[in-house]
């Protein structure tokens, strides 16, 4: 948040920090810049800790930037925390979002002689303003972005521009206040709602200057864009979820943006993976023998994905386990195991003792969360970070999504060392990775039908899913949302399976959802469909863009763009996860607060 005005302004930043608290942090700071200069603290955990450190305190000024930190590059710690200064303490800065190219900068900083203070990406971006300022702070930030790669959210103050905030923006949100002899910026209008409820989005790739007596809005070349403001009608509480009616669906809706930030940054120049988290030598990763991955619920769904992706891939034996059983039965590991442990929160306690285990065992341990600092993540050999962002529902959607594609990665930088997949191919399925993002949107654009097609099923006691290769993982993970968030008995099966015995529970009415995109196995799942109807279910069937194979065994057709199969699940993850929201919603039970559900486990 930045705020420059005829107010205190150390209170109106902590003031819209504390609304902001909702998206979840590890480490907040601020800077004012007043008469005495550029002043900044930052303080690790809550914002509580920082509010102790500034008591009885005077950090007199009215302009001030502040930050909340959830932690990417580098754990939560103090030195970590935003805003980041220069070597001469005269810029500060604070940033959400990757810098993929921050490491090349780094480099080439050091080189010139600029002392870097702490593990982020940010703090490039101070020493390249003190680089490169000529006395035009706008210009000097315009000319940054052209050079940044991966996305930012910057908000820069300079001590020698006493009256300025400048502000830019790529792939991340970042909004105007537009108040009365004051102005502001923030990550959403909860920032500032109790001061102003006029506002301005700013677009891909513009600059603000933010000013007392206003507000100016630029493109990387500096010409002045006009845009609309708007007048914020939201409650506050409205106000933090984005307006949406859920935090749920809001994390739905950043499904886009997260892959992207979990793709982001991880090829060379030459299209390859690297994957230096995984902090293991080319050789160890040769001569790795066996896979375990290790997970809870949503998040064991993810490894089951990453077994179809290692194993195909890589040619690595993979077995995925829930960690509530995995030390129970003392699998065998060794020096040649790698174990993948899967957890958004990286405090699950049931998956911690299996890295626990794991490591006493000798085997290489590998977090795969979404967040830095974490227990699991220090208590594992290696992390690699989903950077999916904070997830405030309880039900899983975003977290699982870049789970999902953390096991494609990890899946193809083993196959890429191990010389299973050439060069060219490796680099033809990041493509259709990076090809995500856009499917998801465009799917999310079109699932009105879906939530009419879960109004209508509000009432149904029990819904079945049917999957086959990886739509069986998706099944199992329909099933799981549906139960969580809706109370309604859900279970899925291999569809193959169901003759030996679930097939009896099909009867009359009851609704089938049969995950059929277009591959391999599709003519069976055909045949599966048959079945079910035959018996008198309600089939929904979840097909692919153009394919009609199904139609005629379907009572309702939900279709998905058409991607790689092995793919797909990023795909099926979408109308799952809506129509679970939607059935709950319809029944006018709290989507984002299931009965006795916690977002992280702490307890076996
Ligand atoms: C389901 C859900 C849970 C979590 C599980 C593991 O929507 O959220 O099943 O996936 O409790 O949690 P993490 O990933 O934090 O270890």
């Amino acid at each position: 948040m930045g705020y420059v005005g005829h107010q205190q302004a150390l209170e109106v930043v902590l003031d819209g920090l504390r609304r902001l608290e909702y998206r979840g942090y590890d480490s907040a700071g601020v800077s004012v810049l007043g008469n005495d200069g550029l002043q900044v603290e930052r303080k690790a955990g809550k914002l509580a800790n920082l509010e102790e450190l500034l008591s009885g305190r005077d950090l007199p000024g009215t302009l001030a930037i502040g930050h909340t930190r959830w932690a990417t590059h580098g754990p939560p710690t103090d030195a970590n925390a935003h805003p980041h200064v220069d070597c001469a303490g005269r810029v500060a800065v604070v940033h959400n979002g990757t810098i993929e190219n921050f490491e090349l900068l780094v480099a080439g900083l050091q080189e010139r002689g600029h002392q870097r203070r702490s593990d982020t990406d940010t703090e490039v971006v101070a020493h390249l303003v003190e680089e490169r300022y000529d006395g035009d702070l706008p210009a000097t930030v315009r000319s940054i972005c052209k050079d940044l790669e991966g996305s930012f959210v910057l908000v820069i103050s300079h001590a020698d521009e006493p009256g300025l905030i400048v502000a830019a923006r790529r792939n991340l949100p970042l909004v105007i206040g537009l108040g009365d002899g004051e102005n502001f910026v923030g990550s959403d209008v909860t920032a500032f709602i109790a001061h102003t409820r006029e506002a301005r989005a700013v677009e891909q790739d513009q600059v603000v200057e933010v000013r007392r007596e206003g507000v100016t809005v630029t493109d990387l070349d500096g010409s002045v864009v006009q845009g609309p403001s708007y007048h914020v009608d939201w409650d506050t509480e409205a106000a933090e979820k984005g307006g949406y009616e859920f935090f749920m669906l809001k994390e739905m809706d950043e499904q886009p943006a997260a892959v992207r930030e979990t793709l982001g940054g991880r090829l060379t120049a030459e299209g390859l993976l690297h994957l230096d988290e995984l902090s293991m030598s080319d050789e160890d990763v040769r001569g790795i023998e066996q896979v375990f991955i290790v997970a809870c619920g949503s998040a064991y769904h993810s490894g089951l994905i990453g077994k179809y992706a290692i194993e195909r891939w890589a040619r690595i034996p993979v077995q995925v386990e829930m960690a509530s059983e995995f030390r129970y039965r003392d699998p065998v590991l060794g020096r040649n195991t790698l174990v993948i442990a899967v957890s958004q929160s990286g405090e699950t306690a049931d998956t911690l003792e299996a890295v626990r285990h794991a490591r006493s065992q000798r085997a290489w341990v590998l977090a795969v969360t979404n967040t830095v600092g974490s227990t699991i993540s220090r208590e594992s050999d290696a992390a690699f970070y989903t950077r999916g962002g904070p997830e405030v529902a309880v039900a899983s959607t975003k977290a699982v999504m870049t789970q999902i594609t953390a096991m494609y990665v990890v899946g193809l930088y083993l196959a890429q060392l191990r010389g299973t997949r050439d060069a060219d191919e490796v680099r033809a399925h990041m493509r259709d990775l990076q090809s995500i993002p856009d499917l998801v949107q465009e799917l999310l654009d079109r699932m009105e039908p879906v939530r009419e097609l879960a109004r209508d099923l509000k009432d149904e006691p029990r819904v079945l899913f049917l999957g086959r290769h990886v739509g069986y993982p998706m099944a199992l993970e329909g099933a799981l949302k549906l139960k969580e968030l809706a109370y309604v008995s859900a279970e899925g099966f291999p569809a193959g399976e169901i003759k030996h015995g679930p097939i009896a529970l099909v009867e009359q009415g009851v609704p089938v959802v049969v995950l059929a995109p277009r591959h391999a196995l599709q003519a069976k799942l055909v045949n599966n469909v048959q079945e079910v109807r035959a018996r008198g279910a309600r089939t929904i069937v979840i097909a692919t863009d153009g394919d009609e194979s199904v139609t005629p065994y379907a009572d309702h057709v939900i279709k998905i763009p058409d991607t790689k199969s092995l793919l797909t699940p990023l795909l099926m993850l979408v109308p799952m996860q809506v129509l679970s929201a939607e059935v709950a919603r319809a029944r006018g039970l709290d989507v984002d607060q299931p009965r006795n559900l916690a977002k992280s486990v702490t307890v076996e």
